[in-house]
């Protein structure tokens, strides 16, 4: 798989020497030399750091170290005793994603950091820099006065360089289902949104992010900070300190008042800062996924990108229930009925929630009950994946655990086993209210660990996962290929009629805050956008053009077709979903302005067909694209999926129009998008 390895080793054994007051400082740049980071221990013994991007400065002086539970604090009487420099630039394939091949080239620089005085601990601390970003982390080698850290935070910071202009959501320990907020870093402030208050018991600060958080710094540069391989550590927030320049990690607490309890040798996630010169590189980049260890499963072939329908929405639009009654979803009939409509339409898997006892009040926040293997008696999950089966069809398993995850725990390896039993390849976990063992929050160190045993626990029976209420994506998926997709954002359910509904603006968002981490279970598709019948005055608020846009715009290896099958009847435009792929060759961001639009396009994986998807906010408008990145002396088949010329997502939301034309490299398309509208188009090769 590695094409071509350049590694270059250097030791700087005792350049700097220990003991010494006097201060030291070492940098290193990214390969193309926009991105230069310097690292100083000054007199004090303090560790800082800072960053400049193309020659000014995008990270003031910020402060490096560690706070613990009953030790004194690791950030200050320190001494580099050693330098470490080295230098990468390797290709590697992913399983599955936005791109088939990925680049690593790196340079890196690694200090060996000790205490000046008793008890003389040590820990290293490793730079990274790409030409789309950098990272660090710290790592804490075997050493004699050191065995257990108990961590109570870090004392990383990331100061900025003036109050940029921000996109976030509030530092919830157990939810990132919220809709993001466009502020100045002084504005950061949960109290702008209602009814916070009820997710009080899961916010310290008012004044703190979850990660992704991205930032403006001009036109011409954007970051954004978050974290690569959360691995046995708890979720990373942002706290905005005094000075309303300096966000400080502020790690999710666990129930015994520290956040990370780990042995040593540990280290921790990845510190991440992508840095672009325009909001789609950010998207483009590819610094998350190579900061993780490549890929554990050693014959990934069971691993299987796919879209998928499902018993789902009518459970959210309330005509069906989870639990048995004269309304229940998970029926032998209704499940078979999904299965053919599957096949007929080129989707592989259905997915199937409700079909075990336990949903009776869910999801009410303290529900027993769950065993992941009783079926509802209406329910014949064998005949079932039986009948699946034979039409080349696989069902998607669901385990809900309403929280009670040791219970889940004690089930696991029985519920994956029943699952390969009968051919399930893909289960859909889900985490909705508390988590017990109380005192344990969605986003701390204990199910950071759940969800990598659960992860890890399915790969050994060829089984992958998407997971809801999840922790948030850190790239782990290369190296847990089997980790398919996670909710962790306010997904398309807040359109049902118990929703708020998500303005059309979240998905100009969310590309650049929430995907940065990786893929999304945002189950798109939805075609019934009045749902007047389902609750008075009720409506998704999109166009139909947009809901096919978010197949290209959201990556995942996994899209739902959402929309019950009657809703797709009759509308040529579900042509779209059939065709469209889950898996790709190379992504491009043809354009995008964070909370404004976004157009991406993606070339299918092992084929020369492209795909297209526009999506933009309330504001109508008119992007002008080049298809400069088809192949020379090709013939196209053009077809655009466009809202016609008086769609708006509140009035005139299912008008669409189908166009088809010839098209060739260098040819110019002019998208017009509707208030909250979009395109999808797909670009097939004609066969000379
Ligand atoms: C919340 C999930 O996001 C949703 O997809 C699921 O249907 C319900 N929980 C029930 O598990
Ligand atoms: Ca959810």
């Amino acid at each position: 798989m590695t094409k071509n390895i350049l590694i270059l080793f250097t030791l700087i054994p005792l350049l700097l020497s220990a003991c010494t007051s006097r201060p030291q400082e070492v940098h290193t740049t990214s390969p193309n030399g926009d991105i230069e980071v310097h690292i100083l221990n000054n007199r004090r013994g303090d560790l800082h750091y800072w960053v400049e991007y193309r020659g000014e400065r995008v990270i003031d002086t910020s402060r490096l170290g560690m706070d613990f539970y009953f030790a004194q604090t690791l950030d200050k009487d320190l001494t580099i005793r050693n330098v470490k420099e080295n230098a990468q630039n390797e290709v590697w394939e992913t399983v599955w994603g936005e791109q088939r091949e990925v680049r690593d080239h790196h340079n890196s620089v690694l200090l060996q950091v000790q205490e000046r005085e008793r008890p003389y601990r040590q820990f290293e601390i490793m730079f990274k820099v790409y030409d789309d970003g950098l990272a660090f982390r710290y790592n804490f080698p075997e050493q004699e006065n050191l065995d257990t850290a108990l961590i109570l935070n870090e004392l990383t910071e990331f100061k900025l360089t003036a109050d940029h202009e921000a996109w976030w959501i509030p530092a919830d320990y157990d939810s990132y289902e919220y809709l993001y907020t466009q502020s100045k870093v002084s504005e950061i402030d949960a109290s702008r949104y209602e009814g916070i208050e009820l997710a009080k018991r899961s916010i310290d600060s008012l004044h703190a992010v979850n990660t992704p958080l991205t930032l403006k710094v001009n036109d011409s540069t954007y970051l954004s900070i978050h974290e690569a391989n959360l691995s046995n550590y708890s979720g990373m927030t942002l706290l905005v300190e005094e000075d309303k320049r300096t966000l400080r990690s502020q790690l999710v607490p666990g129930p015994k008042g520290h956040a990370v309890s780990a042995s040593v040798p540990f280290h921790s996630p990845w510190r991440t800062i992508q840095i672009a010169p325009r909001p789609g590189a950010l998207v483009e980049s590819t610094m998350i996924l190579n900061l993780n260890e490549p890929s554990k499963i050693e014959n990934p072939d069971w691993i299987e990108p796919m879209k998928y329908t499902g018993i789902w929405w009518e459970m959210h639009l309330g005509i069906a229930t989870w639990h048995m009654s004269d309304k229940h979803g998970a029926t032998t009939a209704h499940a078979r009925e999904l299965i053919d409509f599957a096949a007929a339409n080129g989707l592989r898997g259905v997915l199937i929630e409700g079909w075990n006892t336990g949903w009776e009040g869910s999801p009410a926040p303290d529900q027993p009950a769950f065993d992941f293997s009783t079926p509802y008696g209406d329910f014949d999950l064998a005949a079932v994946a039986a009948y699946a089966k034979e039409r080349n069809v696989v069902i998607i398993g669901h385990h809900e655990t309403n929280g009670d995850v040791a219970r889940y725990e004690e089930r696991l390896d029985s519920a994956f086993a029943l699952y390969e039993q009968l051919g399930v390849p893909v289960v859909k976990t889900g985490y909705v209210g508390n988590i017990r063992p109380e005192g344990e929050y969605h986003h701390g160190q204990w199910m950071v660990n759940h969800f990598q045993r659960v992860v890890e626990e399915a790969a050994k029976h060829h089984i992958s996962i998407i997971a809801h209420e999840p922790i948030k994506a850190t790239g782990l998926r290369r190296t847990w290929p089997n980790f398919l997709a996670r909710e962790g954002l306010r997904g398309s359910e807040f359109n049902s009629p118990w929703g708020g509904g998500n303005p059309p603006e979240h998905l100009t968002i969310v590309p650049f805050t929430r995907m940065l981490g990786g893929p999304i279970d945002y189950t798109p598709g939805l075609f019934r956008l009045n749902l007047d019948k389902y609750k008075k005055g009720h409506k998704v608020p999109t166009t139909l053009a947009y809901q096919l846009a978010e197949y290209v715009v959201l990556y995942s290896p996994v899209q739902m077709a959402s929309d019950l099958p009657e809703h797709y009847s009759g509308h040529p435009a579900f042509e779209f979903i059939r065709e469209v792929p889950v898996n790709w060759e190379q992504s491009k961001v043809l354009n995008g302005e964070i909370g404004g639009y976004i157009t991406i396009a993606r070339q299918e994986r092992g084929s020369e067909n492209w795909y297209i998807g526009s999506l933009c906010d309330e504001q109508a408008r008119e992007l002008s694209i080049s298809l400069d990145f088809l192949p020379e002396g090709k013939r196209y088949l053009c077809t655009q999926y466009m809202d016609a010329p008086d769609s708006h997502y509140q009035d005139n939301n299912a008008a669409y129009l189908i166009k088809n034309a010839e098209v060739v490299k260098g040819d110019k398309l002019t998208l017009r998008l509707a208030a909250g509208g979009g395109q999808a188009i797909s670009l097939k090769v004609i066969d000379e």
